[in-house]
């Protein structure tokens, strides 16, 4: 009898664990505990992100490098699979922020309440063989759904996005924030990190530098040609070869493909995106929290500071150097020179990218 008890407490206190929604432990024989009394206290000062996606192959290292930012003083995992698992794990690791778990469609809105930045990682990833457009039948339908909730939700939140394509899926978010009467051009920014990460790691291979070392702005947008590494304008100055430009120009386009046929249908990089994703989430973090010269590259809308931006391209939306600061985007970087092989590059990118974006907008205004 009395063992019985034993396990049905033990049993009690696993289940409200692994389900954050049960906040109530009740105890046979000891008083009570109530979760938010527990856990949810002694959170760092800092900024409140979510997580959309939380549970998959970049969301779940994204979510613990995340709680291991020392900007985030909450943080919300949602997906619609294994978010309470994914909550229970991390939220056993001893650093500052307090973590909550939301699962599926009926918990978005709380999951989104109340966000400083919100990243996007939800969606299917590439197979072999596959484009990043290849995915744009599903994951254009999980980012619009996604950013109307972000638009009731924390209208004022920096919105990363990781979902491919992000050519694509950032003017679907910008158009589902328009049509909400939200839209703040500022606030919404293309993950294009990892093409930087990549670059910076691959140059430094070449010149035999420490990749730490290295800057390499990485324009255009996120997919095939359209991704222009500008290695004219490589911190520290260097040259290359012809060959060396065209070797390092096709990996660095490439490098997703790279990753997507070493997993064999396993998925598409994870380790390094996720690790990207944080890199960029903490330079937002670091210009919403008033630091200087947060400079870093991103898939923004040219009209984030009206005028000023048609110094980069026509389009309406481009990948390029911007400054973080409070508000988000605070100012957009021009080109700079380009030699003649960036040159035809970016007409190549311009091409592509234009269709892809129009795509986008079209999916949301039909
Ligand atoms: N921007 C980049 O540089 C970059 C790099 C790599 C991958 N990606 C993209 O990131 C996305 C995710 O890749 P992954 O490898 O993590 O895929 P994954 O399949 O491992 O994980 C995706 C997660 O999204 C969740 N999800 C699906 N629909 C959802 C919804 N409606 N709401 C919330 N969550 C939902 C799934 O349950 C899953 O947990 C893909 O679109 C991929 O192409 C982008």
């Amino acid at each position: 009898m009395e063992q019985g008890a034993d396990v049905r407490n033990r049993i009690a206190r696993i289940s409200a664990h692994l389900n954050p929604s049960t906040d109530h432990i009740q105890v046979e024989g000891s008083s009570s505990l109530w979760r938010a009394d527990c856990r949810a206290k002694g959170g760092s000062p800092g900024f409140r992100v979510a997580i959309l996606g939380a549970a998959g192959g970049i969301g779940q290292p994204l979510s613990m490098l995340m709680k291991m930012n020392p900007f985030v003083s909450v943080l919300h995992l949602y997906d619609v699979v294994n978010a309470h698992g994914v909550t229970a794990d991390i939220s056993h690791m001893d650093t500052g922020a307090v973590v909550r778990g939301f699962l599926g469609q009926s918990q978005l809105e709380d999951a989104l309440t109340g966000m400083d930045l919100v990243i996007i990682p939800a969606g299917v990833p590439r197979k072999p063989g596959m484009t990043r457009d290849d995915l744009f039948n599903i994951n254009a339908g999980i980012v619009k759904t996604l950013c109307e909730g972000i638009a009731k939700c924390c209208p004022k939140a920096i919105v990363n996005v990781i979902s491919n394509p992000v050519n694509s899926t950032v003017p679907i978010a910008a158009e589902v924030f328009k049509k909400a009467g939200i839209y703040d051009p500022k606030r919404l920014l293309g993950v294009t990190m990892l093409d930087v990460v990549r670059a910076n790691t691959f140059v430094a291979e070449v010149l035999g530098l420490d990749p730490r070392e290295v800057i390499v702005p990485v324009v255009g947008g996120h997919a095939g040609v359209t991704i222009l590494p500008l290695l004219s304008q490589v911190k520290p100055p260097c040259s290359f070869t012809q060959e060396e430009t065209e070797y390092l120009t096709s990996r660095i386009q490439n490098g997703g493909t790279e990753v997507v046929e070493a997993k064999a249908g396993a998925g598409s990089a994870t380790l390094s995106m996720a690790y990207a994703a944080v890199k960029f989430a903490d330079a937002c973090l670091r210009g919403l929290r008033g630091d200087a010269g947060v400079v870093e590259c991103a898939f923004v809308s040219s009209q984030a500071l009206g005028l000023l931006s048609s110094q980069v391209t026509e389009l309406p939306f481009f990948a390029s150097r911007v400054r973080l600061g409070r508000n988000g985007v605070e100012e957009i970087y021009p080109l700079g020179p380009l030699n003649e092989y960036e040159r035809v590059g970016l007409e190549k990118a311009k091409k592509e990218l234009g269709g892809s974006i129009e795509k986008g907008v079209s999916f949301v205004r039909k």
